[in-house]
């Protein structure tokens, strides 16, 4: 079985990415058409048609209403069936599933839960991507990976001291003590590195000569929001001015059991303007990213083959073990609503 919490919000597109005709996503193992209306509202229904099963992401937006492409039926916002071609009579049992849909931080989220439940204020807060102080480059990854398996991956960024070497990673990272606290069922782990080498990233968009001052300082929003607060200032300074500071934030949306979509974007607020940070930002995002995609690929395989076995927990696991329990706090919790139903 699926261990999806189901009651939350989820990225499901990016606004820019929601125009025109409709799209198709598949989240938590169900397939979604997503599309704009005339008007502007974003909307998000099963991707199939109840009439003879055809997925209404091919077909078109018509006003307010999505238009099934196979034989012309027409759902309303509500998902309650406006018209059917050659027929006076609209049953009210035509009708197709509609999600709760909120546009929020540039984002589409979509709530794949009970209906009742979808309160906009629990959209995650990302608000630095359309914050004007901050400038965002953002992007979407497919990993072949279980969703949690990520979560671990942005929480305990000891790994970027072995796999982002070329990028962000240097070696006090994974040398460094980290401190993980919980509050509430929010996980924050933070990690100092004083007169500390700055990464090639570092150098290249910070413009720093000598050493820094560096801090992680990294928060799970359960499920599957993680905020990484990053940067750093000239070594015993504490001078912000000359400092950088920036967000990766990362929006996890499964796919499915084995499938994660890392919805991403990169805040900062220095150089806003400059179009060179941002390419450097791109590329160097995308070479470190596909790192973590080969390792969480080969360790989805290998979780596979191994359904009994545990995962032996380092000192630098203690964010991850906070996260795990509040994330299996979060499935148990629907598991029992489910049940108790
Ligand atoms: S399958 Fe959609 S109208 Fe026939
Ligand atoms: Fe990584």
């Amino acid at each position: 079985m699926a261990d999806f919490v189901r009651n939350a919000w989820y990225a499901a597109c990016w606004s820019d990415e929601l125009t025109g005709g409709p799209a198709a996503r598949r989240i938590l193992d169900e397939d979604v058409a997503l599309y704009r209306t005339a008007s502007g509202r974003a909307a998000a229904v099963e991707d199939c048609c109840p009439h003879r099963f055809a997925p209404l992401s091919f077909g078109s937006v018509e006003g307010e209403n999505i238009v099934c492409g196979y034989h012309g039926m027409s759902f309303a916002l509500d998902g309650a069936c406006t018209a059917i071609p050659g027929q006076r009579n609209v049953p009210s049992r035509a009708r197709v599933r509609a999600f709760p849909v909120v546009e929020k931080h540039r984002l589409v989220w979509v709530w794949t839960g009970a209906a009742e439940r979808a309160d906009p204020n629990l959209v995650p807060d990302v608000h630095w991507i359309g914050d004007p102080g901050w400038t965002s480059v953002t992007g979407t990854m497919r990993y072949d990976c279980n969703w949690i398996l990520l979560v671990d991956n942005l929480i305990d960024l000891s790994h970027t001291a072995f796999v982002h070497k070329s990028t962000i990673g240097t070696d006090d990272v994974a040398a460094t003590e980290v401190t993980a606290v919980r509050e509430g069922n929010i996980v924050t782990v933070t990690r100092l590195m004083n007169d500390t080498e700055p990464s090639v990233f570092y150098r290249k968009v910070g413009g720093f000569e000598g050493k820094i001052d560096r801090w992680h300082r990294i928060w799970l929003e359960p499920p599957s929001t993680v905020v990484i607060d990053a940067g750093g200032v000239p070594a015993g300074t504490g001078d912000r001015s000359r400092g950088i500071d920036t967000r990766v934030i990362s929006m996890l949306t499964p796919v499915g059991n084995s499938a994660v979509d890392q919805l991403w974007a990169f805040s900062r607020d220095f150089r806003l303007d400059d179009a060179g940070v941002d390419d450097t930002i791109a590329r160097s995002i995308d070479v470190t990213f596909n790192e973590d995609r080969a390792i969480l690929a080969g360790q989805q395989r290998n979780a596979e083959a191994r359904p009994d076995q545990g995962m032996l927990n380092n000192a630098a696991d203690a964010g991850v073990v906070h996260a795990r329990r509040i994330i299996d706090e979060f499935l148990a919790a629907e598991r029992a609503q489910e049940t108790g139903r």
